[in-house]
């Protein structure tokens, strides 16, 4: 089977690698698919967070990193033969948009299915947004993204 991890990635964490990983495992092809233009600013764009991802998972044969620009994530998934969207939940305050994002793609493509993984309990507490911080603020970020992507971040904030 053939799933979809679907993400801003902006950037990458060790929380989001980890879930990379461990679908990875699971299905026969994951594809991570970097979500162009969300409503949020992004600090890396879209090319370069691909650069990103590809340089972290390039040590998994089956995974490939793909962007998805202006047009919904289950069509994507229908035109690649994907039937499952991968989501990782940190805590019960991501459930409730997680879950409305679900019901909605699954009302929009029922036969795409969403799986959601439980993130491992030492990233319980990361995100982009505070990882960006702690490197905007120039706070020592290793372990906290994957270590491929530790350039790609000093080179946004080189003082
Ligand atoms: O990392 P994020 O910002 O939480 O990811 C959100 C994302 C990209 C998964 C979500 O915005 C999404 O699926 N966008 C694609 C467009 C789409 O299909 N929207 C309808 C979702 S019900």
């Amino acid at each position: 089977m053939i799933a979809v991890y679907p993400g801003s990635f902006d950037p990458v964490t060790s929380g989001h690698l980890d879930i990379i990983a461990r679908a990875a495992g699971m299905f026969e092809r994951l594809i991570v698919l970097v979500a162009a233009n969300s409503s949020k600013a992004p600090l890396f764009a879209a090319p370069e967070r691909v650069e990103m991802l590809r340089a972290c998972c390039a040590p998994l044969p089956n995974v490939s990193v793909d962007t998805l620009e202006r047009r919904l994530l289950v069509d994507y998934a229908t035109e690649r033969g994907a039937r499952a969207i991968v989501k990782g939940l940190r805590a019960v305050s991501d459930f409730e948009y997680e879950f409305q994002m679900a019901l909605l793609n699954r009302r929009l493509q029922p036969q795409v299915e969403t799986v959601f993984l439980m993130t491992s309990a030492e990233h319980s507490y990361l995100s982009s947004s505070i990882v960006k911080e702690i490197a905007r603020l120039g706070g020592d970020i290793t372990g906290l993204v994957p270590d491929a992507a530790v350039p790609f971040l000093e080179g946004k904030f080189a003082r």
